[in-house]
């Protein structure tokens, strides 16, 4: 049922870890400090939603009030209803409005270290700060025709132009489509021609590793995939050569250098639409998922308040260190964290350049208090060795939060007592592109924690485990899990596709959102997430869809046929294997394995690279065709979960698929 590898090890858990003691003076008071509380509360949003929401979104500004605050029902439900509102307006002029323009907004490192110290240049933006460049960038997207409901498209390393191109979309309502930097020129084109959108933002290169990373480069190529595309606006960082088209590029420092820095809050209905981000699903072609404006900007802002215990007025600095170019940090390093006023630490660059210490370094160096990331770093550094955060001072760390695919409990471990000094709490976070915010979550200051569980449902999420027939299942019995009433974040439709928006989240189960992964609740009613249910696998905590890593293997000449899966991997949570049927003409070599990785790397991204990749004769299939890719998991895997093979077509095949190498 799952691509994870970690489940054996997650089913035999029962350490069971209370909220540190020190936790409620440490981070200036726990909003939600024990689990009655938390109990009373999530029973009251359950019984009121609308009471519970309305009073959250009461914290924010509004131009004009709701005039529902939840209405309709799956798959059309909609929240805030008649309300006018600006996200932009709510993560930066709400805060100069109210005295603070002065208080730090970001504070952003570049990769290449200079000085002593291990620092790499620092730029600290405050509110104002923000506001002079966010409304020079929305001006210069208008003066280039941008105008409400166009699609822009954003494809940039983790620098401030990054968040401030995003927050200057939302200001004058033309959604962003954000492209992860780490993408091909393919799927740029392709994300463009689905958006329909004519602006690209970009930048020379990004710095990964020391190396530059060629994004206007990958742009130019992309032009050449779709006519699309009518202007790019290319932001100076590593000042790498490129090329240039006097036609279509502009300089983001020439574009801006002239314009107003004032530039009104377009007013947006709550329902508008704030983002498209491009996700993987279960067939070849990428879903753009919709989030729209007032319930995504109500939930991002609740669940990182209280699940990162944010507090304004202290010393708190808060790091995600996902990049902009994910849901993570659209939701928590922009959307959900300047509305509540602690400073968001953005790190342009990798986590061991230029040594396997630079996050500690910079945890120590910037006081950093809440610290959020992925299972697959906290493994490699492991892997790296202790020695690289002992020789920092972590003591400023107060709470610790991990993200993206199933942390199995010896990293959970490692990361409470090595990073954490056992001071920490520990939120393990469910959630998806799709539901726009954290959904199943421990908070910090109430809820025990068990290593490798994502503990309880958040405020308003109704999570469930059921079956076929939506009917629950017994305590730790696997299941689909679900979601049995909307809530403010979950996403309103997937762009230009309603069928597949519909049949993919509420085909299946009549009156339920379904996530697409199994998972189980323990006899302390905590979540487990077991895996997914559709062939979509988790890399490095990034979505990828078998089919994608399969149509591109096909799309090369020598490749007749490819059936990729997950397998177990120590640093990534899942690997990728692919196994492929030759064209005529081709033979098996080293040299093809590695044209063959090179050619989905250059497709879709180096993420998509296979980690394994074998050539046979033949795959296994049913008698009617279709691919039995549990024993290709299997194979992969060097195991033997002696499956059901009687409806095999050709028994040989798996064996000779296990004879080789
Ligand atoms: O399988 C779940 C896994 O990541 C999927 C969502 O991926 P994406 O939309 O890229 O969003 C990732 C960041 C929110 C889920 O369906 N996943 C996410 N968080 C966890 C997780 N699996 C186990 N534990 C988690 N905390």
């Amino acid at each position: 049922m799952s691509d994870n590898g970690n489940i054996e090890s997650i089913l035999h858990e029962d350490r069971i870890f209370p909220p540190p003691e020190k936790f409620n003076d440490r981070i200036g008071g726990a909003y939600i400090n024990s689990m009655e509380k938390y109990d009373e509360m999530y029973a009251r949003s359950m019984e009121d939603p609308d009471g519970f929401w309305g009073e959250v979104a009461d914290q924010l500004d509004w131009f004009e009030r709701w005039d529902t605050v939840s209405s309709g029902a799956f798959p059309d439900a909609k929240w805030f209803e008649g309300g006018k509102t600006n996200v932009c307006h709510n993560c930066i002029d709400r805060q100069i409005n109210m005295g603070h323009g002065d208080d730090t907004a970001i504070i952003w490192e570049g990769e290449p270290t200079i000085g002593s110290g291990g620092s790499g240049e620092v730029r600290t933006l405050t509110y104002h700060d923000l506001h002079v460049e966010v409304c020079k960038f929305a001006n210069a997207l208008k003066s280039q025709g941008v105008k409400k409901g166009d699609v822009v498209t954003i494809y940039m390393g983790m620098v401030p132009e990054l968040a401030i191109a995003t927050l200057a979309c939302a200001r004058i309502g033309a959604p962003h489509s954000v492209i992860f930097g780490g993408f091909s020129s393919q799927a740029i084109a392709d994300r463009v021609e689905d958006a329909k959108s004519k602006v690209v933002v970009t930048c020379d290169g990004s710095w990964r590793r020391g190396k530059v990373v060629p994004l206007k480069y990958n742009v130019d190529a992309a032009t050449e995939l779709t006519d699309l595309i009518e202007k790019v606006i290319v932001v100076k960082r590593c000042e790498n050569e490129i090329a240039w088209n006097d036609e279509r590029d502009i300089w983001w420092h020439e574009v801006c250098e002239n314009q107003e820095d004032e530039c009104p809050c377009e007013s947006m209905d709550a329902e508008d639409m704030l983002f498209l981000l491009y996700t993987s699903g279960s067939t070849g072609k990428p879903k753009g998922i919709i989030h729209t404006t007032g319930g995504y900007m109500v939930y991002t802002y609740l669940t990182s308040k209280w699940v990162f215990n944010l507090r304004p007025d202290t010393d708190q600095v808060y790091w995600c260190t996902a990049d902009i170019g994910w849901i993570t940090g659209h939701s928590y390093i922009i959307y959900g964290v300047l509305p509540n006023r602690v400073p968001t630490l953005m790190y342009e660059g990798a986590p061991n350049f230029p040594e396997p210490d630079r996050f500690w370094n910079i945890v120590e160096r910037h006081k950093v208090t809440q610290f959020y990331t992925a299972p697959t770093a906290i493994r490699a550094f492991m892997k790296w060795g202790d020695e690289h955060p002992k020789k920092h001072d972590l003591s400023s760390l107060n709470l610790l939060g991990t993200v993206g695919e199933p942390i199995n409990p010896e990293a959970w471990m490692w990361y409470r007592e090595i990073i954490g000094g056992s001071n920490c709490p520990i939120v393990d976070t469910w959630w998806q592109t799709e539901t726009g915010g954290q959904m199943l979550t421990p908070l910090p200051g109430a809820t025990p924690t068990t290593p490798g569980s994502c503990t309880r449902p958040f405020f308003g999420v109704d999570a469930a485990i059921v079956q076929e027939d939506g009917t629950e299942v017994d305590t730790n019995s696997g299941g689909l899990l679900v979601v049995r009433k909307p809530w403010p974040g979950i996403l309103r439709g997937i762009f230009g596709d309603r069928d597949r928006f519909v049949d993919t989240y509420f085909g299946r189960i009549d009156g339920m959102y379904l996530a697409g992964d199994s998972a189980r609740v323990d006899e302390n009613g905590n979540f487990w997430i077991m895996g997914r249910i559709d062939d979509v696998i988790n890399v490095s905590g990034h979505r990828l869809g078998t089919m994608e890593v399969e149509s591109s293997l096909v799309s090369h000449e020598s490749v007749v046929e490819a059936a990729v899966v997950g397998v177990p991997h120590e640093i990534k949570g899942t690997g990728i294997a692919a196994f492929c049927t030759l064209a005529g003409g081709f033979e098996p070599s080293e040299e093809l394995k590695q044209t063959l990785r090179k050619h989905v790397a250059n497709e879709i991204g180096a993420i998509a690279k296979p980690d394994m990749l074998k050539f046979t004769d033949a795959l296994p299939k049913t008698r009617s065709g279709k691919i039995m890719r549990r024993l290709l998991r299997d194979v992969a895997a060097g195991t033997d979960s002696k499956q059901d093979i009687t409806t095999l077509e050709d028994f040989t095949v798996i064996a000779k698929l296990r004879a080789e190498d």
